[in-house]
């Protein structure tokens, strides 16, 4: 049977950090699906669109397009879309303890409800300093996030 994986997130933007994790993730699972989701907390700059539309041509952009799916999900928890996909692990990327401190009542949480996994892969040092928010924060600001974010993003926050 396919070992199948999530890859969940904001996304808002995706950075190429995530796209590092999501490459690394094809290599560990024989189905990847990244998945785009509402975060009721936090404040979106994209809207879900753009974020899916911004993602798919990351992907193309990286040549994983045939390596990992997209999809998005603003209704019902993480873990009910896992179930209906046939998921057992979620992929995680941790850039420091703090992602750990972040990511640990989540991942008992998805274990408890569902049975879930998290996997966390640790982010290449090269993109331990990027955040969709900082991302955002120096896009606001007029500073170049091209180093840091596939094209497309670069060309949609400098529209
Ligand atoms: O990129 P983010 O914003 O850190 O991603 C957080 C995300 C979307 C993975 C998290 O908010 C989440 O898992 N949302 C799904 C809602 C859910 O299932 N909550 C209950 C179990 S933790």
């Amino acid at each position: 049977m396919p070992t199948i994986a999530v890859v969940p997130g904001s996304f808002d933007p995706v950075t190429l950090g995530h796209i590092d994790v999501i490459r690394r993730a094809t290599k560990v699972f024989d189905e990847v699906h990244v998945l785009i989701v509402h975060n009721p907390d936090k404040d979106a700059l994209l809207p879900m669109n753009e974020r899916v539309r911004l993602m798919e041509e990351a992907l193309e952009e990286a040549g994983l397009s045939n390596k990992a799916t997209v999809a998005s999900y603003s209704v019902g928890l993480l873990v009910d879309y896992c179930t209906d996909v046939g998921a057992k692990v979620l992929v995680k990327g941790i850039r420091s303890q703090i992602d750990v401190a972040y990511e640990t009542p989540m991942v008992i949480m998805n274990r408890s409800l569902a049975d879930i996994e998290t996997v966390f892969l640790l982010t290449d040092p090269q993109h331990a300093h990027v955040s969709s928010s900082l991302v955002r924060e120096v896009a606001a600001l007029g500073g170049d996030v091209s180093p840091y974010v596939p094209k497309g993003v670069a060309t949609f926050l400098t529209a």
